[in-house]
């Protein structure tokens, strides 16, 4: 059974469900999100069509998909105008394209909270039609009723969502998205979803990590809502697996693992903090456990890593002394960590030195502020291994391996 109407002409349209179209675009270009984090699976911009009595416009796509996205927008309008544009996010992937949509809808109405219209004013410094909601507020397009909740610091403070409470629809912002470009279907329905999941744990932790209480504020605020179809900003449309993916951002905005297992993360100049790496690994793994994922930090971009340090209970971080002070890339690590409140994690490290060692004093220290009680006898080792120190390596892979499976 054909769900969404495809209509040919230069761009294809998708009806999501009633009077509800997709209009959002792929960037299959960008190599680094927010110049930081690499999409090698690209990302999508979504942006929805209300073709009510009223025509509403939810959220826009980035500023350099402006011609194919009013492309798509005039394929559905076909030849109506746009009565409100709904910012529900403004940060500029979602936001690029207003200035452009008010040059070429000059009456529409532009619907936002008073945080929206702060950040408008900054952003775009235009003349429009304003119309400032607050918590609850509705709007009427004709059958559909939009209903407007604030959602702050998902992911940024002005975030709120609409739900189309005719036909229980909800526009969730950045909320359940994740990158991915949409190629060929849109819903989850239509979608092998077998990548989906990895990408969107390493969205999530990366750009809305550090908001867990937020995001679990929001959630409860949604709960009440009969919610059939969630449509993101970025991703798949929710359809069939919302439970799974509600269910996926309680848990990780609870900051608590998804399943028993090790990350270790490690910095090595010349191989010797790996070689206590790899045989902490092997002492795990001899004592049973099979979640095992290493990262060398000069090789594994840090989005992966702390996507990993989600997923899994464990963790170890191992550094070479470098200047007196960790090795800068695991340094680097350790405040995105820090920076993101995780909580939770069975920690221990391990390091490594020349002449004069340091990591265990700056791991120690990072212990204490992330509030991670140290499992086993941590390791620090002098140019080289030696029997002694792979005995240490060997009893603190045991030690782990034994806390994070009775946890
Ligand atoms: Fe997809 Fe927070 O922007």
């Amino acid at each position: 059974m054909q769900r969404f109407k495809t209509e040919a002409k230069m761009y294809t349209s998708k009806r999501i469900k009633g009077d509800i179209y997709y209009v959002g675009v792929n960037d299959r270009k960008t190599e680094r999100f927010e110049n930081m984090w690499p999409i090698p699976r690209g990302v999508s911009y979504n942006s929805y069509l209300i073709m009510d009595e009223k025509v509403a416009l939810i959220d826009t796509v980035e500023i350099s998909f402006v011609e194919q996205y009013l492309k798509k927008i005039e394929t559905v309008l076909k030849g109506r105008s746009i009565d409100y544009l709904v910012v529900d996010h403004i940060e500029p992937d979602h936001g690029g394209s207003i200035r452009m949509i008010k040059n070429r809808f000059p009456d529409i109405t532009i619907v936002g909270n008073k945080k929206t219209f702060d950040m408008l004013d900054g952003f775009f410094s235009m003349e429009c039609n304003k119309l400032e909601i607050k918590e609850g507020d509705s709007l009427t397009l004709g059958k559909n009723e939009l209903q407007f909740y604030t959602a702050p610091m998902v992911h940024w403070p002005e975030v709120m969502v609409t739900y189309n409470a005719t036909e229980k629809v909800l526009f969730s912002a950045d909320a359940f998205g994740t990158w991915g470009t949409l190629d060929g279907g849109i819903f989850d329905t239509d979608i092998n979803l077998d990548h989906i999941w990895d990408e969107m744990r390493r969205y999530y932790s990366n750009i809305v990590g550090k908001y867990g209480s937020p995001v679990q504020k929001a959630l409860s605020k949604l709960s009440g809502l009969d919610i059939e179809v969630i449509c993101s900003t970025h991703g798949p449309i929710w359809t069939t697996d919302i439970p799974k993916v509600v269910g996926k951002y309680d848990t990780w905005s609870k900051y608590e693992p998804e399943e028993s297992g090790v990350v270790i993360a490690y910095g090595s100049m010349y191989g010797n903090t790996e070689e206590m790496a790899e045989t902490i690994a092997n002492a795990i793994s001899e004592n049973g456990v099979k979640n095992i994922v290493m990262h060398d930090v000069s090789k594994s971009h840090a989005s992966y890593i702390i996507s990993d340090i989600w997923k899994y209970n464990g963790l170890i971080i191992g550094s070479p002394t470098y200047s007196n002070q960790l090795f800068p890339l695991v340094q680097a690590l350790l405040d995105k960590i820090k920076i993101r409140g995780v909580k939770q994690r069975v920690f221990s490290y391990f390091g490594s030195y020349a002449w004069s060692g340091a990591t265990h004093k700056h791991f120690q220290q990072f212990a204490e502020e992330m509030k991670w009680d140290v499992v086993g006898i941590p390791v620090e080792e002098k140019l080289r291994m030696n029997d002694e120190k792979l005995q240490e390596c060997l009893s603190l892979g045991a030690a782990m391996a034994e806390k994070i499976k009775s946890v």
